[in-house]
């Protein structure tokens, strides 16, 4: 099959339209499978080198368990090959709805919720599977047709190029607004590393920034180990104890799996409601109060 203009390869199989996206570590283009005719996504891996046999390896192995993933806020992964070019890929359901990235500026709490409650869903899922995501961060959440929040690129082997890049190049690492502490120190890392970035997220979500900056990627890294988190503003009171509790530096103070998260969640949920509750409410309980004889107290 002849090579599109503007795409330097081929994929049996797939007609690829446009380009969709471009992160450090891959690219996606928006492609047909002309054997069922649907619009998938198909996500190449940057390799500037061919991929040893290892890497192809581990990369199919990883894409197998991924493949078992079932659940509503989890992108699936339909197939797994080489370009003509050699470079590792993977397609998946296209999601036409855009990525969290261009969602900053959420006003509703209840939205912001219900985003944050579908990740924590997936990660807790996941994590029970033994699958750590590893690099949760708004470009990996993608919207599906009603609006519903998926986690895209679970563990694949993306994240093992990225391990590579920080040992190798630490000056040319990539994104680490998200990166939790231990991750940044190149330790191995769990679930509640997950639980982190889905805090970081929570973060920007309901403040509109980052907790942390700096000028390069290596001084963000840096201030997610040693810094404090600024505090929340006061319209955002109910959500300190998820934010102290998700953005702990210590693995060990950190809430210890998603389930936990999702209580926290359940808890603001009721603090949001709470505060709804109608003022005639509030107005009653202070009548009955002043109703009570003063020689009670
Ligand atoms: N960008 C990255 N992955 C995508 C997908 N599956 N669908 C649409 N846009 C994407």
């Amino acid at each position: 099959m002849a090579v599109a203009p503007g795409i330097p390869f081929d994929i049996p199989g797939y007609r690829i339209a446009r380009q969709l996206g471009q992160g450090g570590m891959a690219t996606v283009y928006l492609a047909t499978q002309t054997s069922l005719g649907r619009q998938v996504a198909i996500k190449v891996l940057a390799a500037e080198r061919t991929p040893s046999n290892e890497l192809i390896k581990r990369f199919e192995n990883e894409a197998r368990t991924i493949a078992r993933l079932d659940h509503p806020n989890i992108v699936s992964i339909y197939d797994v090959g080489r370009a003509s070019t050699g470079q590792l890929y993977y397609t998946l359901p296209y999601l036409p709805n855009g990525d969290l990235s261009t969602r900053r500026n959420i006003q509703d709490q209840r939205v912001i919720l219900g985003i944050l409650r579908g990740l924590a869903q997936a990660l807790a899922y996941a994590h029970e599977q033994g699958i750590v995501h590893r690099d949760v961060k708004p470009e990996n959440v993608l919207f599906d047709k009603l609006d519903r929040p998926l986690l895209a690129d679970f563990g694949i082997a993306l994240a093992r190029y990225s391990d590579i890049r920080m040992t190798r190049e630490g000056a040319t690492l990539g994104s680490t607004g998200y990166m939790s502490p231990e991750q940044a120190r190149g330790h191995v890392i769990d679930g509640r590393s997950d639980l982190y970035s889905l805090g970081v997220i929570a973060y920007e979500l309901l403040t509109g920034d980052l907790p942390f900056h700096g000028p390069d990627a290596l001084s963000v890294a840096l201030a997610h180990v040693e810094q404090a988190v600024p505090r929340l503003p006061p319209t955002r009171r109910v959500w300190q104890p998820l934010i102290d509790k998700a953005l702990a530096k210590d693995p060990n103070d950190r809430f210890q799996d998603a389930a936990a998260f999702l209580r926290c969640l359940e808890q603001i949920e009721g603090d949001l409601d709470g505060r709804r509750k109608p003022v005639a409410t509030a107005i009653g309980w202070r009548e009955r109060l002043s109703a009570i004889p003063a020689s009670f107290w």
